[in-house]
């Protein structure tokens, strides 16, 4: 059977697709722009009464399903290693359960779930369509794909002609999938608010520390937009790109020389990901550009890959830092509001790579100015996402702490100054009763 035959016999309608889908299934759907459709994803959901058992495990979601709301947790245990503003409230109902995961290790930990407790797995996931030879790509997110897609018993694409073929390890053959759907959604962009002083404060600040050549990974968050409108205006040069997430801004980097990663030691000429979430600019910059590469978080954050490269810069939004340096990116207290993603990954891999830095960024209050972000002790429940051993650099819009070899007292002083001024004294008070000086 010609490849065009094979596509057309497995083409069908989003509920003709959700009959795949069995009772004591585990379903994956991937992170961000990789996700299938609401119609698709309504389509299994509408089968709640038929079926029963199903764990299904999604992170980062932007679409609203009606599978999260409360009438489906009878068939749909949710499950997931990164909450996103559409999900949070299931944590807070407990109604949803985590997997304490990095990005690096997802792949580990669905094997060694499948082993303990198996289970016929399957994924849904957006595609391009087919190329001539019968290849869809997976586009613009790859971050747990292929480790599913390989474990997978039955596989989905949901072939979007808005999703742009990308280069990497992104490229399967129509004869893997099981079934396809069609859909013609416009890709999710996230509308870019506008920084406030603070966020530029903090994105000038992380400038600072930044060199010719350095490699950059840049996290989710408000400043990064900021750090690459900067960096375009630096006169920095041959910066290089290695990075879980694109930034937004990227193209202008590249369109103005200053990312040219002509000096990386893995991957050299080429930007490396694992997925974006940004505006068409970014989605139609990193679409059918060879000098981006798309692989899967296991080996985009495999931490011994980013040891091998010089100057490895991680720069990681956090929620709170405690006065011993141990940090909170993922949770306030125990309200679970993203996930550990590749933060950790990254900071370990920019301490072991020659001359690399990891900073971790936070504006100094949150609540409009009523609590102070760098704090006695962590928010009790909350999640630590760093270890105190590894926060390196921690930057505010006052200044910039270098942690790495202080004592507990001098990493004390040394954040209580980049602290917000009115909250200086009464931190520095709770220092001396901490660490007893
Ligand atoms: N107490 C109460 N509320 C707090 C708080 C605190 N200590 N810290 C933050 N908040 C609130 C903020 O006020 C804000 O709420 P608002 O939007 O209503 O104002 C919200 O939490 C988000 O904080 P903000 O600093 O604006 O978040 P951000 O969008 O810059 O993202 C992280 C920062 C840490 C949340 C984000 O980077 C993250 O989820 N990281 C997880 C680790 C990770 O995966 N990193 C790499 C990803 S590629």
């Amino acid at each position: 059977m010609s490849w065009q035959d094979n596509y057309k016999s497995k083409l069908c309608s989003h509920e003709e697709a959700a009959k795949l889908v069995k009772s004591g299934d585990r379903l994956f759907t991937p992170l961000g722009l990789g996700q299938p459709s609401t119609p698709m994803m309504d389509a299994i959901a509408d089968r709640k009464d038929e079926l029963e058992d199903i764990d299904y495990i999604s992170s980062l979601v932007f679409h609203p399903y009606k599978i999260f709301n409360p009438e489906y947790r009878k068939t749909f245990r949710l499950i997931t290693g990164f909450y996103s503003i559409l999900t949070m409230n299931t944590n807070a109902e407990g109604s949803s359960v985590f997997v304490p995961v990095q990005s690096s290790n997802v792949g580990v930990v669905a094997e060694d779930r499948q082993k303990r407790f198996p289970r016929r797995q399957g994924i849904i996931t957006q595609v391009t369509p087919p190329d001539e030879h019968g290849f869809v790509s997976l586009g613009l997110d790859l971050f747990y794909t292929p480790d599913i897609i390989h474990q997978a018993d039955y596989i989905i694409g949901e072939v979007n002609p808005n999703m742009p073929w990308t280069f990497g390890d992104t490229a399967y053959h129509i004869s893997r999938f099981d079934k396809f759907v069609e859909t013609n959604e416009p890709l999710l962009a996230l509308p870019l608010m506008g920084p406030t002083d603070v966020h530029k404060k903090i994105a000038e600040n992380v400038v600072s520390l930044l060199k010719n050549r350095d490699c950059l990974q840049v996290g989710i968050g408000a400043v990064p937009g900021e750090i690459s409108k900067l960096l375009a205006e630096s006169g920095l040069k041959d910066l290089g790109l290695h990075t879980e997430m694109a930034p937004m801004g990227t193209r202008e980097l590249v369109e103005n020389g200053v990312v040219t990663c002509r000096f990386k030691q893995t991957h050299r000429n080429k930007i490396v990901m694992a997925f974006t979430i940004g505006d068409q600019d970014l989605y139609d910059f990193l679409g059918n550009n060879p000098m981006v590469e798309f692989y899967s978080a296991s080996y985009c954050n495999y931490i011994p890959r980013l040891a091998q490269e010089k100057n490895l810069v991680a720069i990681n939004g956090c929620i709170e830092v405690d006065l011993v340096g141990s940090i909170a990116s993922e949770s306030i207290g125990d309200a679970m509001f993203s996930g550990t993603g590749g933060q950790l990954d990254f900071v370990i891999g920019a301490f072991w790579s020659e001359g690399g830095r990891a900073i971790n960024i936070l504006p100094s209050t949150a609540k409009g100015g009523t609590v102070s972000r760098i704090v006695p002790y962590l928010t009790q429940g909350a999640r630590v996402t760093v270890p105190r051993h590894y926060a390196h650099y921690v930057v505010t819009e006052y200044g910039i702490a270098d942690l790495l070899s202080l004592d507990e007292r001098e990493r004390a002083l040394a954040l209580i100054k980049i602290a917000h001024p009115k909250f200086r004294d009464e931190l520095l008070a709770a220092a001396k009763k901490r660490l007893k000086f």
